[in-house]
Formats: structure tokens, C-alpha cells, sequence
């Protein structure tokens, strides 16, 4: 049993008139949703899901802490590599994906108009309104200066767009389907209404085309039965029109995953599935629809094929650690001190959260993809481990 901290009695009603719409959506199925839509829901229902709605979700105060909320010293170390790929298109743009509470656009941002090398437009495309609405208020209150250069897109800007496109923990929060190889085949799980919530139903014999895409997803990866993991079936359709914008220059994805073989490894038999709850990760992706964060660890080789169908180049694959540190991390850290000692103190721990091993630095990896680029993009250089995919 998870021990969890109480939501309180307004969040369980929030989260029971989420739950009704759903119940709903399942009834009207005949029964059962697949776990992709659920977890669409749970995430997305416009003003009940998770990221559309009003609950402080990122930081101490919230779920979960990412990179940006970590230190600002993430958004400087990707402005290095977002400078080098504008300088040599001689100018463009920087489109940032699910920008969160906007502290990555505030921190790149900053850096960049420090070195003189600002994007002539950034544009965010957010799916949650709450969030645009977060982000507008925060870069409003620490880059006023800049807003005229910042605008919210509601879809993608169509093609010859050229810059840097940045999505750091966007991957992770897309609705995947679960599965349960059987052999040959994969089962896939489907979410039922019980008298008290939800409960999974794995539907055996299912012979349609996501089914298909897992079997080849897994081919050569030797799973025995029984083996429960995710897939994404929005990756590569989400992958082939953001690349059909793009002109020239760079994609920047950042998340935690593996490549394939390491994904599908015996260790994680039972799924990446992970859910995040006041500072708590659990493993019940069922539980209280629209008070907990739901993500899946990203397939980084699945990336990296659909880029190279949709007429990309992988230009380089490592982990945030070494991504960080051939953008100059310590040289950053070395600026902020030690003139300040408490300062100086508080900075090496936020370096130590980003690059220790058993921290982000490992477990998060950063793949980029380009298209009519002759650089070698800051961040691959130090360590590139695109055999590894
Ligand atoms: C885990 S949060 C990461 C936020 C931020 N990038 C950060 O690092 O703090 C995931 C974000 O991705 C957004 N998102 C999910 N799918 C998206 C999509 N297809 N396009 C744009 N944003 C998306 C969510 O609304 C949310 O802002």
C-alpha cells in the first residue's frame, strides 16, 4: 500500500467530478477506455486534467521539481547551445514546447540577451491554458523588457521556421498506451469502472494497427511474456509535423529514458509508469484522476527513428550531465563564486542535482536532431552516444 499525504476534501471533489466525466467516456464505450484515453484525461481534460488545471504542480510547493526549477544555471547552459546554432544560421528563432512555469524561457532568455545573441521571436506552444497564463504573468514579472519578442502559439507555426525547437519534459507527459507482451502479440490495458474508482482490463486478441506498431516497437528485444511497458503513439506523428516546420536548425528534446534495449531491460518488467504527488512517486497511475502528475520513461531510440523518417539527422544523443557540461556548467558555477560562501554553497548543490549520476544526470538524456546544420551543436561534443540508440 502507497503511503500518500490526504488530498484535501475541495481536491477530492475536483478530482470525483473528473473522475464522473470519465465513468462517463467508459460507459459510453460499452465498458472500457484504453489507457491512452485515460490518461489523456487525467492530464489534459480541459479544465479538470492535471495540467489544465489551477494546482501548483512544478517546485517545492508543488509535485515535482525539473531541471529549470532546479537552477537557473539549465536555461544559461541551453542558451550556449541555442547562441552557436542562431550564430551560424545567421539569426532565427527558438520555439519552446510545454513551457512549464516559464523559467526556462526566463533563464535562456536572460543568458542570451547577456551574450547579444537573442532569438528575434520566442514562441511557446502550451497545451494547458493555466500554464500559459502562469507563464505570461512570470516572464511579464522578470523579462518585461523582452515580451515583445515572446508569443504564445496555439498551433504549430507551418513550415520554414528556422532556429531551435525545445521541449524539455514534454515527451514524458504525452499519453501512451500500455501493454503486456504475450509472445507474440501485445495486450493492452484498458481502465474499467469499479463501484470505488477505476480498475485495469487487459484486453487479449485485440489485432489492430497500435498493437501492430508494439510488435515492431519490441521486435529483437527478446521480452518474455508477461513483460508490461508503454508506447507512444503520438511520438512519431508528433515528431513528423513538428520537423515538417522546420526549415533549418535544431530540435532539442530533453526527458528521462533509455534507448530501446536498455527500456526494455528485465528490470523494468513491470513498466516505467510513474506518478508524482506532493514530492511522492508512485506507481497507480489510477488513482485520484487529475491531482497527480502521470508519466512513461521515453524510448529514445523510437525518437530517433521517427526523426530520421520524418528526414531528420541525429546530430548527437548523451546524457544531461555531459549535455550540461560541454555547455559550460562549471565554467557558470566558477562565475557565481565563492566570494559568497552560502551562495557559492547553494549553487554547487543545484550543479549536483543536475549532474550527479544518481540524481538527474543520468537518468535524464538530451537528443538532437537537426536539419540543414554544418555545426557540431554545444552539448554533444564532450560525450556522444548515439551508438548506444
Ligand atoms: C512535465 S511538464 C514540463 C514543463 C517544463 N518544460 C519544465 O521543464 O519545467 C510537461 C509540459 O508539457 C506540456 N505539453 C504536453 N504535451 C504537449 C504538446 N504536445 N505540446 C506542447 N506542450 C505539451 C504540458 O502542458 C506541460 O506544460
Amino acid at each position: 500500500m502507497i503511503e500518500l499525504p490526504a488530498p484535501s476534501a475541495h481536491e477530492l471533489v475536483h478530482s470525483a467530478r473528473l473522475a464522473g466525466l470519465i465513468h462517463q467516456e467508459i460507459a459510453a464505450a460499452g465498458g472500457s477506455i484504453a489507457f491512452s484515453q485515460f490518461m489523456e484525461r487525467c492530464l489534459y481534460a480541459p479544465g479538470l486534467g492535471y495540467y489544465s488545471a489551477g494546482r501548483r504542480k512544478f517546485g517545492p510547493g508543488g509535485d515535482f521539481v525539473t531541471a529549470p526549477e532546479v537552477s537557473p544555471l539549465f536555461g544559461r547552459c541551453l542558451a550556449r547551445s541555442c547562441a552557436a546554432v542562431l550564430e551560424s544560421l545567421g539569426g532565427g528563432d527558438i520555439l519552446e514546447f510545454g513551457a512549464g512555469s516559464g523559467q526556462l524561457a526566463i533563464d535562456l532568455l536572460g543568458e542570451m540577451a547577456a551574450m547579444g545573441y537573442l532569438p528575434e521571436h520566442y514562441l511557446i506552444l502550451e497545451r494547458s491554458a493555466e500554464l500559459k497564463a502562469r507563464q505570461q504573468q512570470a516572464i511579464g514579472k522578470y523579462l518585461p523588457q523582452l515580451l515583445d519578442r515572446i508569443s504564445w502559439i496555439d498551433a504549430l507555426p507551418g513550415a520554414g521556421f528556422r532556429g531551435v525547437m525545445l521541449a524539455n519534459e514534454v515527451l514524458d507527459a504525452m499519453a501512451v498506451e500500455r501493454f503486456q507482451w504475450e509472445g507474440e502479440t501485445a495486450a493492452l490495458f484498458h481502465v474499467r469502472s469499479e463501484s470505488d474508482g477505476f480498475a485495469w482490463q487487459l484486453q487479449h486478441g485485440e489485432d489492430n494497427d497500435v498493437t501492430a506498431r508494439i510488435a515492431v516497437d519490441v521486435s529483437g528485444c527478446n521480452l518474455p511474456a508477461g513483460y508490461i511497458s508503454e508506447f507512444n503513439t503520438s511520438l512519431q506523428p508528433w515528431l513528423q509535423t513538428v520537423a515538417e516546420c522546420l526549415d533549418q536548425g535544431l530540435i532539442l528534446l530533453i526527458d528521462y529514458g533509455y534507448p530501446r534495449h536498455e527500456l526494455f531491460h528485465p528490470q523494468r518488467s513491470s513498466g516505467t509508469l510513474m506518478c508524482h504527488y506532493r514530492h511522492h512517486v508512485h506507481a497507480d497511475p489510477l488513482l485520484w484522476p487529475g491531482l497527480q502528475d502521470i508519466t512513461a520513461h521515453v524510448n529514445f531510440t523510437a525518437v530517433a527513428e521517427a526523426a530520421v523518417t520524418a528526414g531528420l539527422e541525429v546530430a548527437g544523443y548523451t546524457t544531461q550531465a555531459y549535455f550540461l557540461l560541454d555547455c559550460g556548467l562549471e565554467d557558470l558555477l566558477l562565475q557565481s563564486g565563492p566570494t559568497d560562501t552560502v551562495d557559492y554553497l547553494q549553487v554547487a548543490q543545484q550543479v549536483k542535482t543536475l549532474v550527479l549520476p544518481g540524481e538527474m544526470g543520468e537518468r535524464f538524456k538530451c537528443i538532437g536532431l537537426t536539419r540543414g546544420l554544418d555545426i557540431p551543436v554545444p552539448g554533444f561534443r564532450l560525450q556522444d552516444q548515439r551508438e548506444r540508440l
